[in-house]
């Protein structure tokens, strides 16, 4: 049985720091310690977990993913808006495929949206056919925006040494084309304008020096593709993966009812 809940203590904060080194093999610099996420809980950011209660309980031992999120306020036309980014999701390698990170995200969007907060944003890493799956397709996000090596130099493991270029990932969490994600319904019909390819390859070329440069060959066109796209007023409105697990960025115009 795996509970999802707010993580509560020193402990089990302790224990998402870890899970945090354990998934990106983070050095010191770059590694966000307890006391943030204490803060991020304390000024109206989320910190929850996911607890296989079958170990021994729900406690900092039995966690076996987290999220992460701090609040923001959008300024700009009208009211300023509070919203929430969210900077981190992990789950245990062996936890994961199971719908755990779905179910983090969910949690956080049913507390969002019990607080009045009805936006949500994030970056994510192009290059991550499952991410962009995951964010696009079953969570129905949108993406309009390219951040180029938004974080610069990174010691993630994921990373691979590539710039740490990032699609902002825009959650309207009671819109409806999130809701009908969330049903496993197609999001309203759109016509697609443009397809953007990430090969499967990708994870095994960021393994070896060689590989490496296959790899951000790819980071540099799709780069160019999207920020290309994005200019034109195009968003990611879809993601799909081919039978040999190719992810495909699906890319038209929004409609106004997909940006309120
Ligand atoms: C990203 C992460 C949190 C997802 O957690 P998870 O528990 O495995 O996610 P879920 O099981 O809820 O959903 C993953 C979906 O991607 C699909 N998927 C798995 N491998 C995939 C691949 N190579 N390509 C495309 N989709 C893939 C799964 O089948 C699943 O979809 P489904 O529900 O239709 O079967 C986890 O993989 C992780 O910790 N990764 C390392 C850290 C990271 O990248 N975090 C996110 C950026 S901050």
């Amino acid at each position: 049985m795996i509970e999802i809940r707010s993580c509560q203590g020193f402990d089990e904060l302790e224990a998402c720091v870890q899970l945090q080194i354990e998934t990106w093999g983070y050095d010191e610099s770059d590694v966000i310690p307890r006391k943030t996420f204490l803060v991020a809980q304390t000024i109206g950011g989320q910190v929850m977990g996911a607890f296989d209660t079958d170990l021994s309980g729900s406690t900092p031992k039995t966690l076996v993913g987290f999220v992460f999120s701090l609040p923001g306020v959008k300024t700009g036309a009208g009211q300023p808006k509070p919203y929430l980014h969210s900077h981190m999701l992990a789950v245990k390698e062996a936890y994961r495929n199971r719908g755990l990170g779905t179910q983090l995200k969910l949690e956080q969007r049913r507390e969002a949206l019990s607080r009045g907060i009805r936006y949500m944003e994030w970056t994510f890493d192009p290059l991550e056919i499952k991410n962009a799956f995951l964010n696009i397709h079953r969570l129905g996000a949108i993406v309009r925006s390219y951040r180029l090596d938004f974080y610069g130099v990174s010691s993630s493991r994921l990373q691979a040494g590539l710039p740490t270029d990032r699609l902002l990932a825009e959650w309207r969490l009671d819109s409806p084309r999130v809701e009908a994600a969330l049903e496993g319904r197609p999001a309203l019909a759109q016509s697609i304008e443009e397809r953007i390819q990430v090969p499967a390859q990708i994870y095994d070329w960021k393994t070896s020096q060689a590989g490496r440069e296959r790899a951000l060959a790819v980071q540099l066109e799709n780069r160019q593709k999207f920020q290309q796209a994005f200019s034109q007023g195009l968003a990611v409105v879809g993601f799909s993966r081919d039978t040999e697990g190719n992810g495909v960025f699906e890319l038209g115009f929004p409609t106004q009812a997909e940006l309120d």
